[in-house]
């Protein structure tokens, strides 16, 4: 496992879309536990493959980890299959915008499916920093930051 280098706003990879995963063998798992090292020593809570300039469908999360439980998830192709009527807006942050926050408004709970390092389907339905999470870095899949979806607070 490897702390890798973060890619930082401004730069060209964190604006483009990232490619299906289509192979679950090597190199994905060795790609999963960097970027939860990577992401731990951060000190995030989430952290998607376009944010270390890998452009596939990848990222990871611990929304409790910091409250003193780790419960770590990889995500593979994550897909939204439904959402919520309702936004709730907070304060994000990201680790490629370091030292500001924005005001994002996001879905009360979203339903993903995706697939698990294993090569595995998985869905399951997000509330609250769980759903604000999963959304924040799906979005990074996409090309898309919080500086064009917030407002900076
Ligand atoms: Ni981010």
């Amino acid at each position: 496992m490897a702390v890798l280098d973060l890619r930082f706003d401004g730069d060209p990879v964190l604006q483009q879309v990232a490619k299906p995963v289509t192979h679950f063998g090597d190199p994905l798992p060795t790609l999963i536990a960097d970027l939860f090292e990577t992401m731990y020593d951060a000190k995030g809570r989430g952290l998607a493959a376009p944010q270390v300039g890998v452009l596939e469908r990848v990222f990871v999360i611990d929304t409790t980890w910091k409250e003193g439980e780790r419960r770590p998830i990889a995500f593979v192709n994550p897909e939204i299959t439904d959402q919520a009527p309702f936004k709730q807006q907070g304060p994000e942050a990201c680790l490629s915008i370091p030292d500001r926050s924005f005001d994002v408004a996001r879905p009360v709970w979203v339903d993903l499916a995706w697939t698990s390092p294993s090569g595995i389907a998985q869905k399951s339905r997000f509330h609250g920093v769980g759903a604000v999470c999963v959304c924040h870095e799906l979005d990074h899949l996409n090309g898309i930051l919080i500086t064009q979806t917030g407002t900076e607070i």
